[in-house]
């Protein structure tokens, strides 16, 4: 899909389908007027009868007769903010799913002054994005031609008033980059465990790193046993599918960002999570396919980085596993050390997140990591918590944290921080090591956090994704299953100390 920016009128943009914003209250703005006279007056007629009053992500598409588009896609906005990111991306993705099943090739959509908001270029960018990520169904995986799915455009033109054309067609780009690597990551996470071993995923970091001449290390058993991670290697043993640490580094060895960091995203991957020997109900057990989502969002936000900013020095560390009972299987009570030496009790093996996402960031940490930031499916009881639109976060750095938030601002992406409750620890304390794996109904939300910090020595976030990572129910912005959640914002948060152009 190409992106075109043009400064237009309504009425002259030519296109297929032309989208207008409609806000739920006040009186249409002149422009919107003056496009409505050329159409014979249809749009205050929608109004007048109820058909079309502005509520939020309710499109009505009529005919564009008396304008240059064949047909208007009048896509209501609600009462918000004008440039709120949230509702920005969600703009944008509705206006493409409302068109699912539809022919169409050219989109445009019209971007009044009155609707970008203070940072033109950013609503822009976000506009796009969400086009982009609004173009996404699972269907589409393993199916020849479902019926009804987004159209697949071959242009969208973004039609403002006014406005600098290169700087708002190079935003436009960058939200079509980055909707392209949440799409990735979303294809990945949702493919079933039959599909995506620990082996596949490592397939696919290694196709990224030839792709971008990335540094690309992938350990298995043998090879991450005598480095000494007995945490990661303690969750695959129940599987025939053996595990796979896979890290892929962009920039040159030994080299850090324009801040003089070297930030290493880590995410949980795992493949399958029955929960071992602590085996999960069946009850909705094939959602579980999801738990590599972390893994996913951070081997598509490297590749997303290596095409907006090649060369940026980051780090993605995806350690891959299957959670599977099995005569090899850790089992409840079990002991091992992990790759920082702490001696671990593992007496719940459904906690596995922890115990390969600990191991991770250490190794991140010896290959020189100075900033982390780790996502991870990792709790159901963030979902209780926060529900399905707000991410949880921990951190042991106050401004590090400040940076990751405000990279999720920019990107539409709410997230929440949680407490590190030292007062906590001790419901943790194992007779037999220095930590059992999890303390038990009681905080244990912030527990499993606590866990992990066990595990950093430098500033670090962990986001919990467990309730954002995937949608039960499709939203007239999104389909069912999974969202992208996160990938916009490390990418953000990676570009920030971005060498080159960006
Ligand atoms: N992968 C799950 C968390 C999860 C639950 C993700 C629901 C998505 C939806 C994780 O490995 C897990 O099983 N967590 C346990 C922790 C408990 C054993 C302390 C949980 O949340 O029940
Ligand atoms: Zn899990
Ligand atoms: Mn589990």
């Amino acid at each position: 899909m190409q992106t075109r920016v043009v400064v237009a009128q309504p009425w002259e943009v030519e296109a297929d389908v032309l989208a207008v914003p409609i806000a739920k209250d006040g009186e249409p703005s002149a422009l919107l007027a003056a496009l409505d006279s050329r159409l014979d007056g249809i749009l205050a007629d929608l109004r007048a009868v109820g058909e079309q009053r502005g509520s939020a992500w309710s499109g009505t598409l009529v005919r564009g007769r008396g304008s240059a588009a064949g047909w208007i896609l009048a896509m209501g906005t609600g009462s918000g903010e004008a440039g709120d990111p949230v509702a920005t991306v969600r703009y944008g993705a509705a206006v493409e799913r409302r068109l699912a099943g539809r022919t169409v090739r050219r989109l445009a959509l019209w971007l009044p002054t009155a609707f970008l908001g203070a940072d033109p270029a950013r609503s822009v960018e976000l506009v796009v994005r969400g086009v982009v990520e609004g173009s996404t169904e699972p269907a589409q995986i393993y199916r020849e031609a479902p019926e009804g799915m987004p159209p697949v455009l071959d242009e969208l033109i973004v039609a403002v008033e006014a406005g600098d054309r290169g700087i708002l067609a190079a935003a436009a780009e960058r939200g079509r980059i980055i909707g392209e690597g949440s799409n990735r990551a979303r294809r990945l996470s949702q493919r079933a465990a039959n599909d995506v071993s620990p082996e596949v995923l490592a397939d696919e970091a290694s196709a990224i790193a030839k792709e971008h001449g990335l540094t690309l290390t992938i350990l298995g058993p043998e090879e991450a046993g005598r480095l000494g991670m007995g945490m990661f290697l303690s969750v695959g043993r129940g599987s025939s599918n053996p595990p796979r640490f896979i890290a892929l580094r962009s920039g040159a060895a030994g080299s850090t960002d324009a801040r003089g960091r070297l930030v290493a995203m880590v995410g949980k991957g795992v493949c399958f999570d029955t929960g071992g020997i602590s085996i999960k109900p069946a009850d909705r057990m094939e959602e579980m396919k999801m738990d590599k989502t972390g893994a996913c969002t951070v081997l598509a936000a490297i590749d997303t980085v290596s095409r907006l900013a090649p060369g940026t020095p980051l780090l993605a560390v995806a350690p891959a596993v299957e959670n599977m009972p099995g005569p090899h299987a850790t089992r409840p009570g079990d002991v091992v050390r992990a790759l920082n030496g702490k001696v671990v009790e593992v007496n719940n093996t459904d906690a596995e997140g922890r115990l390969i996402l600990g191991d991770a960031m250490t190794w991140a940490e010896q290959q020189g990591a100075t900033h982390l930031v780790d996502v991870a499916t990792l709790t159901g009881a963030v979902e209780r918590a926060l529900g399905k639109q707000v991410t949880g976060a921990f951190t042991t750095s106050r401004p590090w944290w400040d940076e990751v938030a405000a990279a999720g601002d920019r990107q539409g992406e709410r997230t929440w921080l949680l407490p590190l409750v030292d007062d906590y620890r001790p419901l943790m304390d194992s007779a037999y090591a220095d930590i059992v794996n999890t303390g038990g109904a009681e905080g244990s939300l912030i527990t499993s956090a606590i866990f992990l910090r066990e595990f950093v020595t430098k500033p670090w976030v962990h986001l919990d994704i467990a309730g954002t990572a995937y949608h039960r129910k499709p939203f007239p912005w999104a389909a069912r299953g999974a969202t992208g959640v996160s990938h916009p914002m490390l990418v953000e948060l990676a570009l920030a100390g971005a060498t080159g152009a960006a």
